[in-house]
């Protein structure tokens, strides 16, 4: 039995692992730590908020005395470190958020873990810190290029990038240094359930509801490697069960897409959607252009991103043979589900997407010229 620490467990793929952890390991204690930014959400967690083994604690991964009395109290064994701001383009407008949370913040932690774990000796053998990263570490790829493995090159290109990586470094130099037992996942794109709709796949369902463009930062071939949310937290746990201390895993879809490819699938899934089933109709009146059955008539070509990535891609040899992972979700099954979770849960996303994002996007998106 396990007690874990989730950081960041009310953001997107911090709230699917937890469903997930908690259906599969029903006896386990779960403590999640957030600090509910906009991005975080309590409501992501409603699911399991009741249930005896779940606790919550609003607060901020740099309070190292409020995350070492939560490792005391619940005998923490094994953290998984979600907690980041992640989103490139808020991580272009003002980068120092990213660099407090996601650099700052993750040493703030690596320092209560060492403290509690290694100094004060509970669960010195058996304790377990798992980092969640990103493939956008490495940078971009042209298209010929072979698809990023754990030996690529470390070479951010965006604030966000950098600060996840400087904190995989961290994490690296606290097993290197102290002996802390830690394993890291570079992940691929996710896209699934409680996607924060500032991001490429729920913006564009929520806006053909909201009938408003559909931004394309600028020419729409940028290549993403698209994982479903629920496959990231089943790479984790394999990770967490089966990883060697101090080694890192890329974690991937096999699925690359261009964006532009990608708004045409959905614009044309919810065409379908629509058409059969009228009922979305009176649900989502405003939703004009997909009520006629075109909702590629959305489609606004706007100025590039600063510094833009062009592809991203994920070698999966390492997890596949050391850990035996697999995705389990098709592109094609997980899209079909998040466009249904969308469809049936639009008290959540309207819920997030008041006021102060709405006024936030407004000011981010310039159509090009
Ligand atoms: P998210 O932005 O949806 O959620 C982040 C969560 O962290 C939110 O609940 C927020 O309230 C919380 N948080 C932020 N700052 C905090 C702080 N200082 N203290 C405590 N909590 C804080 O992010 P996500 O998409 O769920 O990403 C989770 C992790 O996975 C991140 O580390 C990200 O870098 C990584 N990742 C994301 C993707 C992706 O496609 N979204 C892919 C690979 C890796
Ligand atoms: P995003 O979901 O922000 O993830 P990331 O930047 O971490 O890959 O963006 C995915 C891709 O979609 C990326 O190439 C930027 C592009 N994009 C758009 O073209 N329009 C948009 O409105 C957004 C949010 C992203």
């Amino acid at each position: 039995m396990k007690h874990l620490l989730v950081t960041g467990g009310a953001g997107f793929i911090g709230a699917n692992f937890v469903h997930y952890w908690m259906k599969t390991y029903p006896q386990d204690v779960v403590v999640v730590l957030d600090a509910l930014t906009y991005a975080g959400n309590f409501a992501n967690l409603d699911s399991v908020s009741d249930l005896p083994t779940f606790k919550f604690y609003q607060g901020d991964i740099s309070d190292t005395h409020l995350v070492e009395n939560i490792l005391r109290e619940h005998r923490i064994d094994t953290l998984v470190h979600f907690a980041a701001e992640s989103h490139v383009d808020r991580s272009i407008s003002g980068p120092d958020a990213f660099i407090q949370t996601n650099i700052i913040g993750t040493h703030s932690l690596l320092k209560a873990v060492k403290k509690v774990w290694l100094d004060e000796g509970l669960h010195r053998e058996t304790h377990r810190f798992h980092h969640v990263s990103t493939d956008e570490v490495y940078g971009t790829l042209e298209a010929e290029d072979p698809a990023f493995s754990e030996t690529s090159q470390y070479a951010p290109n965006s604030p966000y990038s950098a600060s996840k990586a400087a904190s995989d470094h961290l994490v690296r130099a606290y097993h290197h240094t102290y002996g802390l037992q830690v394993t890291t996942s570079n992940c691929s794109n996710n896209y699934g359930p409680y996607h924060f709709p500032e991001k490429l796949i729920p913006l564009v369902i929520t806006n053909i509801l909201l009938n408003q463009p559909l931004p394309i930062y600028g020419d729409g071939r940028q290549i993403r490697d698209w994982l479903y949310v629920e496959d990231h937290a089943r790479g984790i746990e394999q990770v967490i069960q089966k990883g060697q201390l101090g080694e890192c895993y890329n974690i991937g879809g096999i699925n690359e897409w261009a964006n532009i490819d990608i708004v045409k699938l959905i614009c044309d899934l919810m065409n379908c959607e629509f058409a059969e089933n009228t009922s979305l109709a009176t649900k989502y009146p405003q939703a004009l252009s997909v009520i006629k059955g075109n909702a590629q008539e959305l489609i606004t070509f706007v100025q590039d991103r600063a510094g833009h990535d062009r592809r991203y891609a994920i070698d999966p040899k390492k997890s596949n043979n050391e850990l035996g992972y697999q995705p389990l979700e098709s592109f094609e099954t997980g899209i079909y589900k998040t466009l249904q979770w969308y469809l049936n849960n639009d008290c959540w996303w309207r819920a997030v997407m008041d006021g102060s994002y709405r006024k936030w996007i407004a000011q981010q998106y310039r159509t090009a010229e």
